[in-house]
């Protein structure tokens, strides 16, 4: 809303500047770049609060546009190449943009944000897609979710059935999350053919929903299908792989809720799945590797208070590092797994993570750094290439997590979700599932090979 705001007040003050008649236009330099790399948020319906789709709407606007896209605000991108990772192939729908687009935005305001000639202007690129291109399904949980004013945080889960009595296979799900001031994240399941009816009872027996915090919330165990949390995409698998949904099985959706502490909110937060009857061939998954508490994955490491390694974060610590080494990885029995996606996943005293895969031969190979964290932008990160060039996991192979924390008030983000709390000074920080809490989580979307 303050956003909003901010550009009515300076569609109001903006004064128009001298023109030089070299200077980039509209339809020329700067509509191309902002098709291609901000409409996929920033145009009706999207998830910017704001449009940037005519002339209109960016023209007394350029030098805000200037200015953020300077400060690489916008787009919103978190994976770079740093001096330590240069990760083995470009991303898919890299929407960052180059210094010589960044000086056109900048150029277009100095020169008094020209519209140009419509006329001979060229067709417009396409901007990157952040929906799915076909749903075959739409679940939506019947009864909303009531999260109240205050309170712990909560694992909630909606059992959705998918109603498919045959297998099927996933190829995309996108979640569309109802209450984005309560709505935290959301994992989403599939269950075994098997669990279906005792998902039922289960939510039946909660009012629609349980509590499930810790464990597998089905007695034969669920996979991970799709995450959602600020900022993602939907997933989407590459072509020739999908995720299987067994005949008979229910989606289970986690939903993990911070109470706003404002007022009351409902939530009915759902799914769009795109799948197919067919085998495509590989069998693909996400998974969630991290979050290590203790020996031996967790490393000793900085503030550690006795001889065992501990995940602490001290009020107050700058530059503070967590180290997780999975020296095997347990994939014995699934074979080389291809990794086509790749994410970090932290809270709000993160700065800075790294995933590294350690090869069983002692080559490493950097797959992704995400050296600005932003909590309010997480996504995954889908690499561009073919499958033979895809980074692998063989069996054997290790994986190095590292985690760098800024728990002082220099953090912005720390200062925010302390402001949201209710406190204003930085407090310990251990591993745990609240928001207050902190992780060190890999995400990756990987297909048997
Ligand atoms: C992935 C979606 C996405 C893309 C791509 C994107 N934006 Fe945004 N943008 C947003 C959202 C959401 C906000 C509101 C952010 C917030 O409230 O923190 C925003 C906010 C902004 C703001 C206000 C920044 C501020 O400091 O409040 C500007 C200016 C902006 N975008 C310009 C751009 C431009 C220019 C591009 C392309 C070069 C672009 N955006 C691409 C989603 C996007």
């Amino acid at each position: 809303m303050r956003r909003i705001l901010f550009v009515s007040a300076l569609l109001l003050t903006a004064c128009p500047k001298a023109g030089d008649p070299d200077a980039p236009t509209w339809y020329q330099d700067v509509a191309p770049l902002v098709a291609e790399n901000c409409q996929g948020c920033h145009a009706p319906g999207k998830i910017a609060p704001f449009d940037l789709v005519t002339y209109d709407d960016a023209k007394n606007i350029a030098d805000w546009l200037a200015e953020t896209v300077e400060a690489k605000i916008m787009p919103p991108w978190a994976a770079h190449d740093t001096d330590e990772c240069a990760p083995p192939l470009p991303w898919k729908d890299d929407t960052r943009l180059t210094d010589a687009e960044i000086a056109t935005f900048r150029a277009w305001a100095e020169g008094g944000a020209l519209e140009g000639d419509a006329a001979t202007a060229a067709p417009l690129p396409q901007p990157i897609d952040t929906t799915l291109d076909r749903v075959d399904k739409t679940l939506i949980p019947e009864i909303g979710f009531q999260v109240p004013v205050q309170g712990p945080d909560q694992f909630r889960c909606m059992v959705l059935d998918p109603g498919n009595d045959e297998t099927m296979w996933l190829t995309g799900l996108q979640v569309n999350p109802d209450n984005t001031n309560v709505v935290h994240h959301v994992l989403v399941f599939s269950s075994d053919g098997d669990d279906g009816d005792f998902l039922d009872a289960e939510a039946a027996l909660g009012g629609g929903t349980f509590e499930c915090s810790a464990g597998n919330p089905a007695p034969h165990g669920v996979e991970l299908v799709a995450a959602w949390a600020p900022g993602a995409l939907p997933m989407r698998v590459p072509s020739s792989t999908g995720m299987r949904i067994d005949g008979g099985a229910r989606l289970v959706m986690q939903i993990h809720y911070h109470p706003s502490g404002e007022q009351e909110a409902v939530d009915k937060t759902g799914i769009e799945l795109k799948w197919e009857e067919d085998s495509p061939g590989r069998r693909a998954f996400l998974a969630l590797v991290g979050n290590e508490g203790s020996a031996p994955e967790l490393q000793p490491g900085m503030n550690d208070s006795g001889a065992e390694p501990e995940f602490f974060i001290p009020a107050g610590a700058t530059g503070h590092v967590e180290t997780i080494i999975y020296e095997q990885l347990d994939t014995a029995d699934l074979g080389d797994l291809a990794i086509f996606a790749v994410g970090t996943h932290m809270h709000w005293v993160g700065t800075d993570m790294q995933i590294i895969l350690k090869h069983a031969d002692g080559t490493e190979e950097c797959l992704v750094q995400t050296p600005k964290w932003d909590f309010n932008w997480q996504r995954w990160y889908d690499y561009d290439g073919a499958p033979e060039e895809l980074p692998v996991i063989k069996v054997g192979d290790g994986l190095m997590l590292r985690c760098t924390y800024d728990n002082s008030l220099n953090n912005p983000k720390v200062r925010e979700a302390l402001t949201a709390a209710g406190l204003d000074e930085p407090q310990d920080v251990r591993l745990g599932d609240s928001t207050m809490d902190e992780m060190c989580l890999g995400v990756f979307g990987i297909y048997v090979r």
